[in-house]
């Protein structure tokens, strides 16, 4: 038992204090040799089946990506989606192995001989260093580049990863004997979840004046161009309906709202669309969908009707 106690200690503790010819035993060198995410999720398996999920997971094999880059054949679309090493300031270089793997673990990880981490700490298998970086927006600008700077020029607060990777306490390694000598720690949510979207996200209004109708959107609470995008198409579509006493429908438009169109909804400032009522409109109605980069499916951010007065 003491044995047990006084080993936990040493790892979570005193590290320092393991003589380097064990801390070298412990050590498994093929993980420093660019190996493929699954054996990383040998031991993090959690982080591993979470990236598993992830678009950063898909970033080589998306049927979009591999239609928009001519059948993957456009050099410059390599950095982002097949990088070898990501550091802060710095465009990747593509890498030539493991393709089909896109934005894995190693890239984001592995530099210098060492893995890098947000944590200090000592791991057994491999040498690790804390980093100062991981946990802050700076991390993901080499790739999400517009995204940061529409981020920086809103003053928000919160991380991308506050949002994009969140913490909940967990253990980084599932492994049957290390798990049991490693103390809890906070877990990011490798899934990269995309974000909600729906009505506490964009606020809608909607100003009736005689002969006319002005539809006012606002991002109200995310910290970048709704949608957003550096590369990939994702768009809202605005559809406005009008109908008259019986229930026919008079007129319908539609509009993109999208970053390649420079129409996206930027944070904290209203963007309105004006239509003159058809004669006889008795009914508004107004849809709001999201179409993500990546598919042609539409899903409903928000839907709502006003009846027309006068
Ligand atoms: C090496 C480049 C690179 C880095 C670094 C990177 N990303 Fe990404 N990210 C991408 C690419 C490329 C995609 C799109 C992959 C695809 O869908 O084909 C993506 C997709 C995403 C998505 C999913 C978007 C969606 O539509 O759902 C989120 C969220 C995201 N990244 C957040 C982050 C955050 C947060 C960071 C920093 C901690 C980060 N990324 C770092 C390149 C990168
Ligand atoms: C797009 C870059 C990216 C990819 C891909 C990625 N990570 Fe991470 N990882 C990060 C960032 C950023 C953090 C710091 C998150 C935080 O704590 O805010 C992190 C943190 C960690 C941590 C420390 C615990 C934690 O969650 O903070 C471990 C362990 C880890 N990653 C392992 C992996 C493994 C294993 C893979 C592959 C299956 C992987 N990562 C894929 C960027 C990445
Ligand atoms: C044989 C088991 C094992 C394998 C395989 C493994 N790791 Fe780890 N890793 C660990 C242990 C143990 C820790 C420390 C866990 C703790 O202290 O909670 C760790 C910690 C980490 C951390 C946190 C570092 C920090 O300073 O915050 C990262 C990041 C990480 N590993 C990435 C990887 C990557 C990337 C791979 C694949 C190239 C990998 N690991 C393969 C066992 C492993
Ligand atoms: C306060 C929370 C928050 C912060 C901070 C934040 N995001 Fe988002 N992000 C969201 C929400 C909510 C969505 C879903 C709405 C949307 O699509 O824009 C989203 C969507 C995205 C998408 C999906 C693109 C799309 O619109 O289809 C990417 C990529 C992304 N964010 C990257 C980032 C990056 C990079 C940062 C840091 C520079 C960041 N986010 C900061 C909340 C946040
Ligand atoms: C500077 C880094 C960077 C480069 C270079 C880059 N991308 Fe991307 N790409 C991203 C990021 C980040 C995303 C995730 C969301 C977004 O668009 O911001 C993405 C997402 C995408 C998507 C949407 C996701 C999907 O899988 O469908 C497509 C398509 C895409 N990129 C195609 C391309 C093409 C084609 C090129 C070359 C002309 C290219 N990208 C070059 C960073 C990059």
């Amino acid at each position: 038992m003491l044995g047990l106690a006084l080993i936990y200690l040493l790892i979570n503790k005193k590290y320092e204090w393991i003589p380097k010819p064990l801390v070298e035993r412990a050590r498994q060198p093929d993980l420093l040799e660019n190996p493929a995410a699954k054996r990383c999720g040998e031991c993090h398996e959690t982080i591993f089946k979470a990236w598993q999920q992830s678009r950063h997971a898909r970033a080589w094999v998306s049927e979009t990506y591999i239609k928009d880059s001519e059948n993957r054949s456009k050099e410059k679309c390599l950095p982002c989606h097949i990088p070898r090493e990501v550091r802060a300031g710095r465009k990747p270089e593509p890498r030539l192995k493991l393709r089909e793997e896109g934005i894995y673990c190693v890239p984001c990880h592995v530099a210098r001989g060492k893995i890098n981490g947000p944590y200090a700490l000592y791991s057994p298998p491999h040498p690790t260093d804390k980093s100062d970086g991981h946990r802050k927006s700076v991390f993901c600008v080499p790739c999400h580049e517009k995204t940061y700077k529409e981020w920086r020029a809103t003053g928000h607060d919160d991380t991308c990863q506050k949002c994009h990777m969140p913490r909940a306490a967990g253990r980084l390694v599932q492994n049957p004997i290390l798990k049991y000598f490693h103390a809890p720690k906070d877990v990011a949510d490798r899934r990269f979840p995309h974000g909600e979207i729906g009505p506490r996200e964009i606020a809608l209004r909607v100003d009736f004046t005689p002969g006319r109708v002005r539809v006012v959107l606002l991002n109200d609470r995310v910290p970048h161009f709704i949608p957003t995008a550096d590369n990939g198409d994702p768009r809202l579509y605005l559809t406005v309906l009008q109908f008259d006493g019986a229930g026919e429908r008079l007129d319908k438009t539609r509009e993109i709202l999208a970053p390649q169109q420079e129409t996206a909804l930027p944070y904290k400032k209203e963007v309105a669309f004006q239509y003159p009522l058809e004669k006889g409109a008795r009914r508004l109605s107004v849809l709001v969908e999201y179409k993500p980069a990546w598919s042609q499916e539409k899903t409903e951010v928000l839907r709502e009707s006003y009846d027309i007065n006068f």
